[in-house]
Order: structure tokens, then C-alpha cells, then sequence
């Protein structure tokens, strides 16, 4: 067994504690670019990035931030090669497996968020424990979307919501943001602060559509497998610059 060293760093001198985002959200981009650019084939994008999320991880938490959401798989995502979904599955199967005693040393809090009655069984029975044993976790939450769609998550809250007013247990004038929030998958979270996405695309890709309504958006063009703690350190400095006005003046 290797172990590795429990390195904690602290938060950089010139971030505020008191400005820092409490939740983060990130699009986790460009890991087949990164592969491709080096001759090798997409999986080994995804591999990579499976560390730079723990990494990242680990800074959050050892820096204060309170909430990790990362987007790992999309209900789009299903229309790429059979084989590099295939890979996916499996790499989140073995990396929950690998990684639920560390995260259950350092006090994390797991969850996901998506369809997950469409994932692979073997993958949903690891969900379930990794979600189950870490549940009373005092430490940062970190929440994975996976088989995650914006609109359908949206449309299962309406549908969740239509039927109970059907069923007369809820007036149509109860239905307002904070109930509707309710039903999403993200249901007691708090909405992001901060929204990074790596490789330089500026969408959203059908990530957290309600909840990202007041996030601030930073793009990098790194890559998802390059993604390191200097360049979230970038990322939260230029959070830090930046005035969140709410609509008000
Ligand atoms: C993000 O990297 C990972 C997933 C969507 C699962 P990509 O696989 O989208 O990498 P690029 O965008 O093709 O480079
Ligand atoms: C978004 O990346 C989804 C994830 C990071 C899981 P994509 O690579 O799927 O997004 P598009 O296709 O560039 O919009
Ligand atoms: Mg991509």
C-alpha cells in the first residue's frame, strides 16, 4: 500500500476568509482534449481528472469552502462512444470504492445529483453506500452530478409537484421558488457562489439551470486534467474582485 502524505494547506495570504464562496460549483471540461493533445486516447482525460477532483476537493476543504458540486456525467453524455461511456461508468464505480474510506477520514459529505435510476446497478449500489455512510459527516459537502440535466431535473420537479396537486394535497398558490426548490435534486443545498468551468467553453451545458441564477461565472482555458490549485487560487481571487449586485444597485 502507498500511503500518501496528508498534506493541509491553508488558505492563500491574499484571499479573504470572509469573501470566500461557500459553495462551488464546477463544469469539469477538457479532459479529452488533454489526452488527445498528448497522443493518447479520451479515457486517459478522464483518468487524470478523476485527480485533479480529488485535489481540488482537498484544497476546498482545507481552504473553508464549505460545498463541491462537480458535474461528471450529463444526460447528454450518453450520445458519446459506447465504449468511452463504458469507461465512465466504471471509472466512478472504482473511484467511489477507492476513495469512501479517505473520505470518510477527512469527514466529507457525499451526495449526487441526476437521474440515478438510469445508471449502471453496480454503480448505483456503490452510490448508495458511499451517500449512506457518509451522511453525518461534519466536513465539506461535495456533491457529484451525475446523469444530470438541468430541464430534467426542472420537468421532474413539475411533474413531482403537478401530481401532488392532483391529488389535493397542494393548492396551486403554495407552488412558489422556495417550494419548487424543494423538489429539485438539490433540495437543502444552497445555490452556488461561484460556477468555473475549464477549457474555455462559455456555456452552461444544461448544468444546474435554477440554481445557477445568481453564480458568478469563471471560464479558464485550462484544461480539466490541468486544473490545479494555483489556478483555483486565480479563480477565487478574481471571485473575490468581483461585486455581486442581486439585481439591486
Ligand atoms: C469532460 O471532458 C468530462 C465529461 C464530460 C465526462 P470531455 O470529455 O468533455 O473533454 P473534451 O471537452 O472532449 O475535451
Ligand atoms: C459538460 O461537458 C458535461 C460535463 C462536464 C460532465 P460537455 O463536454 O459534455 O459539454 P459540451 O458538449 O461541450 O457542451
Ligand atoms: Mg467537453
Amino acid at each position: 500500500m502507498t500511503a500518501e502524505p496528508l498534506l493541509t494547506s491553508s488558505l492563500p495570504s491574499d484571499l479573504d476568509t470572509e469573501r470566500l464562496p461557500r459553495h462551488v460549483a464546477v463544469i469539469m471540461d477538457g479532459n479529452g482534449r488533454w489526452a488527445q493533445q498528448r497522443g493518447l486516447p479520451r479515457i486517459m482525460g478522464h483518468r487524470r481528472g478523476v485527480d485533479t477532483l480529488k485535489k481540488l476537493l482537498r484544497t476546498c476543504s482545507d481552504w473553508g469552502v464549505m460545498a463541491l458540486t462537480a458535474y461528471a456525467f450529463s444526460t447528454e453524455n450518453w450520445g458519446r462512444p459506447l465504449e468511452e461511456v463504458d469507461f465512465l461508468m466504471t471509472l466512478f464505480e472504482r473511484v467511489l470504492r477507492q476513495e469512501l474510506a479517505e473520505m470518510m477520514e477527512e469527514g466529507v459529505r457525499i451526495q449526487f445529483v441526476g437521474n440515478l435510476q438510469s445508471l449502471p446497478a453496480s454503480l448505483q449500489t456503490e452510490i448508495d453506500k458511499a451517500v449512506q455512510q457518509t451522511r453525518h459527516n461534519p466536513g465539506i459537502r461535495f456533491t457529484v452530478a451525475t446523469n444530470y440535466g438541468g430541464r430534467q431535473e426542472i420537468v421532474q420537479a413539475c411533474r413531482a409537484i403537478a401530481k401532488q396537486v392532483q391529488q389535493g394535497k397542494v393548492a396551486l398558490e403554495d407552488i412558489d421558488e422556495s417550494m419548487f426548490a424543494h423538489h429539485l435534486y438539490t433540495a437543502g443545498l444552497d445555490d452556488p457562489d461561484l460556477l468555473i468551468r475549464t477549457s474555455g467553453e462559455m456555456r452552461i451545458s444544461n448544468f444546474l439551470l435554477w440554481q445557477l441564477a445568481y453564480a458568478e461565472l469563471y471560464v479558464t482555458d485550462a484544461l480539466w486534467p490541468d486544473f490545479n490549485t494555483l489556478e483555483f487560487h486565480q479563480a477565487l481571487c478574481a471571485y473575490q474582485k468581483r461585486h455581486r449586485r442581486f439585481g439591486k444597485v
